[in-house]
């Protein structure tokens, strides 16, 4: 049984093992554990027993909601757990927050599939912004 729990002590070394597994560039166990002291972020887990099966980042100021990181394991893609975990994100900053902004690689189609799907349309574009390998961010914000 998957279940979506807030980050926290409990879980936050489970996701920081997925975010490891899925990005070249990870924010490390340390850096997520000092988020779980950061008024200002906001982030939920998909556990799968003992696993993290997705994790969801965000940090708002104001009623700006940023999009930090969204992964889900790769045995796991494509069952709706990326869709579920904003929406629960999306739920929790309903009268809060009024628009949403994310970064993602210009290759990455099924998060560019996924973020347009959720409601985000491009509206910026910046040539080699990440590293590892180089490559250009596309800039996309939805409405909340
Ligand atoms: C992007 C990612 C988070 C999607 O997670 P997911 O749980 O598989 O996504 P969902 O099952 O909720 O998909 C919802 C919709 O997104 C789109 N989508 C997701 N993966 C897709 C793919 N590989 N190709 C095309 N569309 C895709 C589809 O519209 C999908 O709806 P559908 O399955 O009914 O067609 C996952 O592929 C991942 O973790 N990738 C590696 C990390 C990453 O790139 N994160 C995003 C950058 S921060």
């Amino acid at each position: 049984m998957m279940r979506i729990e807030l980050m926290s002590e409990e879980n936050v070394a489970a996701a920081a093992k997925l975010a490891a597994a899925c990005f070249t560039t990870p924010w490390s166990e340390d850096i997520y554990r000092r988020e779980l002291e950061n008024p200002q972020s906001i982030a939920f887990v998909c556990m799968d027993g003992e696993r993290a099966a997705g994790f969801i980042h965000c940090s708002y100021v104001l009623d700006e909601l940023t999009l930090n990181t969204l992964a889900v394991a790769e045995d796991c893609r494509r069952k709706g757990i990326a869709r579920k975990l904003w929406q629960t994100v999306r739920e929790l900053v309903t009268g809060m927050c009024t628009v949403c902004y994310l970064e993602v690689r210009e290759s990455n189609l099924p998060a560019i599939t996924l973020y347009q799907s959720l409601g985000f349309a491009q509206n910026g574009y910046r040539a080699r912004y990440y590293q590892q390998p180089e490559e250009a961010a596309v800039l996309m914000m939805a409405e909340l």
